[in-house]
C-alpha cells in the first residue's frame, strides 16, 4: 500500500481506532477483560472485501471466511465494517435476545424508495404497533378465509402459462405472489386500481436496485416518479374506503382503524409505506422459493411422482377439484409441507440479514463496536453438516423431525421475524396442489446455475414449457 492508501485508511478508520480508544478508557477494564476485535480481513481501504463477495458466489465468500476465522468474523464491505456471525447461538444473541442493541439498517436510497415509515425499518413502540396489525392480518385465522381467493388466481395463473411456449418461471411467479399480496393487503381490489399499482410497482421494482441518481430517464429516478403515484393510487383507494364506510379486516383495513393510546390515526404516507413495504417482503421472497421448488421437483422425479399422490388423493377427494380446497386439507399435504421446509433451507434465498450495534457490545470475548453491521448469517448455519446432515444433498425427509430450536431460519427469528411466513408458505401449498394435480412441464435450457437479482434463483428464472392435461393423462401423471 503507498503512503496515500495509508492515509485515507487511517482517515477513514480514524473514528473508530478513536471510539475503540474512548471505549477502552470508559470501560476501565482490566487489561485480560478487554474485548478484541473479532478475526478476520478488513480488505482494501473504503472497498475492503466489496469485489472479494460479489465477484464469487456470495456463499462460497462466507464458507471460505468461516473456515478461516470460525463462527464470528470481522470484514468490510460497501463501505462498512462489518461483524459476521455463523452460529445459531450468535444469530439469537442478536436477533432475540440482545435485539434491542442492534437496529435494522438499510442504505437510505432503498428507504427512500419503499418509504421510510414501513415497519421493517423501526424498533420500539412504532414497530410495535405495525407490526401486531400486519401478524393479526396475516394469522391464521385471517388468512384460511383467502383459500378460495387464493385458488382463484393460482389456476387463472397456471392456465395463462399453459400451451407448451416458453415462459420465466421467476418472473411469472413474481406476478402470483403479487397478487396473492395484493389478497391479503385489501381483500378484492378493483381492476383499474390492481392494474395501476402492479403497472407502478413493476417500475418501482426495477429501480430498486440500480444506481441512485435523480438523472430523468434513468430506471432510478423513473422509480422515484412511480413511487410517487403509487402513493396516490393508495391515497384514492383509502379515500374510497372512507366515503363508503367499509371496514375491513386486511391489512389496509387494520392499518386505517388503528388508533394509538392517544387516540391518534396513521397518517396516509405511514399507510402507503407499510403497504408498500408488504409488497416488497412478500413479492420476490415467495416467487424465489417457488421457482426453486420446481427446480428441485425437475432434478427428483420420484420426488414429484410421490407429491403428485399426495396431492391426487387430496384433488380426488375433491371431486376431481370440482370442490374448493378446505384449511384442513392443507395441513395434512405433509410431504408437501416437508419439501417447502427443505427448499426454504436448501435455497436459503435469504442468506443473510443486516443489523447495526447501537452500542459497544460485547459478545463471546470479541468487541462489536457502536456502528459497525452485523450480519446473523442464515445460510451458513443452514448448511453446517453438523446441524443439518449432508447439507447439500435435497432430502425433504429430514423434516420428519422438528429442526433444533433457533437452527432453522428462513423468515428470521425474533422481533423482526416474517409476519407473512403461514402466507407464503399456504400460498406455495395452493399452487403445488393445481400445479402437479393438473399439469405437466419441462425445463428449458442449461439447468444448472444460479444467478442473484437480489435473491438467488435459478439461471435465467429457470425457462420451462407448460401444458394442461387431460383428465385421463392427469391420473396417470406424467410431468
Ligand atoms: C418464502 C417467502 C418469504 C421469506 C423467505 C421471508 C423471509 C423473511 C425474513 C428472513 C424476514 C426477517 C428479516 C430480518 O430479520 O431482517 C422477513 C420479514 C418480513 N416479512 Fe417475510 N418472507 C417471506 C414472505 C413474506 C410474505 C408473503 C409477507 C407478507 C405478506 C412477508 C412480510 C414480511 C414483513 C412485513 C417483514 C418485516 C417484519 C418486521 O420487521 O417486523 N414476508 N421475511
Amino acid at each position: 500500500m503507498d503512503m496515500g492508501g495509508i492515509l485515507v485508511y487511517v482517515l477513514l478508520f480514524l473514528p473508530t481506532l478513536l471510539s475503540y480508544i474512548f471505549l477502552r478508557r470508559t470501560h476501565k477494564r482490566k487489561p485480560q477483560q478487554r474485548a478484541k476485535l473479532p478475526p478476520g480481513s478488513m480488505g482494501w481501504p473504503y472497498i475492503g472485501e466489496t469485489l472479494q463477495l460479489y465477484s464469487k458466489d456470495p456463499n462460497v465468500f462466507f464458507a471460505a471466511k468461516q473456515k478461516s476465522y470460525g463462527e464470528i468474523f470481522k470484514t468490510h464491505i460497501l463501505g462498512c465494517p462489518c461483524v459476521m456471525l455463523a452460529s445459531p447461538e450468535a444469530a439469537r444473541f442478536v436477533l432475540v435476545t440482545e435485539a434491542h442493541l442492534f437496529k435494522p439498517t438499510y442504505p437510505k436510497s432503498k428507504e427512500q424508495m419503499i418509504g421510510p415509515s414501513a415497519l421493517f425499518f423501526h424498533q420500539g413502540n412504532y414497530h410495535t404497533r405495525i407490526r401486531k396489525l400486519v401478524q393479526g392480518s396475516l394469522a391464521p385465522d385471517s388468512i384460511r378465509k383467502l383459500i378460495p381467493n387464493i385458488e382463484a388466481v393460482t389456476v387463472s395463473t397456471l392456465e395463462s402459462w399453459a400451451g407448451g411456449h416458453v415462459v420465466n418461471t421467476y418472473n411469472e411467479m413474481k406476478k402470483f405472489s403479487f397478487d396473492v399480496g395484493i389478497l391479503a393487503i385489501f381483500g378484492s381490489l378493483d381492476a383499474y386500481h390492481r392494474e395501476e399499482l402492479k403497472k407502478n410497482y413493476c417500475i418501482v421494482d426495477k429501480g430498486y436496485n440500480s444506481f441512485p441518481t435523480n438523472i430523468p430517464g434513468t430506471p432510478y429516478h423513473n422509480a422515484v416518479l412511480a413511487r410517487k403515484r403509487l402513493s396516490q393510487i393508495l391515497s384514492e383507494i383509502i379515500s374510497e374506503r372512507r366515503e363508503m364506510r367499509v371496514v375491513e379486516k386486511d391489512i389496509l383495513g387494520c392499518l386505517m382503524n388503528s388508533k394509538d393510546e392517544k387516540g391518534n390515526i396513521l397518517t396516509e404516507d405511514q399507510i402507503a409505506d407499510n403497504i408498500i413495504g408488504v409488497l416488497f417482503a412478500a413479492k420476490d421472497t415467495t416467487a424465489s422459493v417457488l421457482t426453486w421448488i420446481l427446480k428441485y421437483f425437475h432434478d427428483d422425479p420420484k420426488l414429484l411422482e410421490a407429491v403428485k399422490a399426495e396431492q391426487k388423493a387430496i384433488y380426488e377427494s375433491n371431486d376431481e377439484g370440482k370442490q374448493p380446497l378446505t384449511w384442513a386439507q392443507t395441513r395434512k399435504m405433509v410431504l408437501t409441507q416437508r419439501v417447502i421446509l427443505e427448499s426454504l433451507r436448501m435455497a436459503s434465498i435469504i442468506s443473510f440479514t443486516f443489523r447495526e450495534a447501537v452500542v459497544d457490545v460485547e459478545y463471546k470475548g470479541y468487541l462489536i463496536p457502536k456502528g459497525w453491521k452485523v450480519m446473523p448469517l442464515f445460510r451458513n448455519i443452514h448448511h453446517d453438516p453438523g446441524l443439518f446432515p449432508d447439507p447439500h444433498k435435497f432430502d425433504p425427509s429430514r423434516f420428519e423431525v422438528a429442526p433444533k430450536p433457533n437452527t432453522f431460519m428462513p423468515f428470521g427469528n425474533g422481533a423482526h421475524a416474517c409476519p407473512g411466513n403461514e402466507l407464503a408458505k399456504l400460498e406455495m401449498l395452493i399452487l403445488i396442489h393445481h400445479l402437479v394435480t393438473k399439469f405437466r412441464w419441462e425445463v428449458v435450457g442449461p439447468q444448472s446455475g444460479i444467478q442473484y437479482g437480489p435473491f438467488p434463483v435459478p439461471q435465467h428464472g429457470l425457462p420451462a414449457r407448460f401444458w394442461k392435461e387431460s383428465g385421463k393423462q392427469t391420473q396417470h401423471g406424467c410431468a
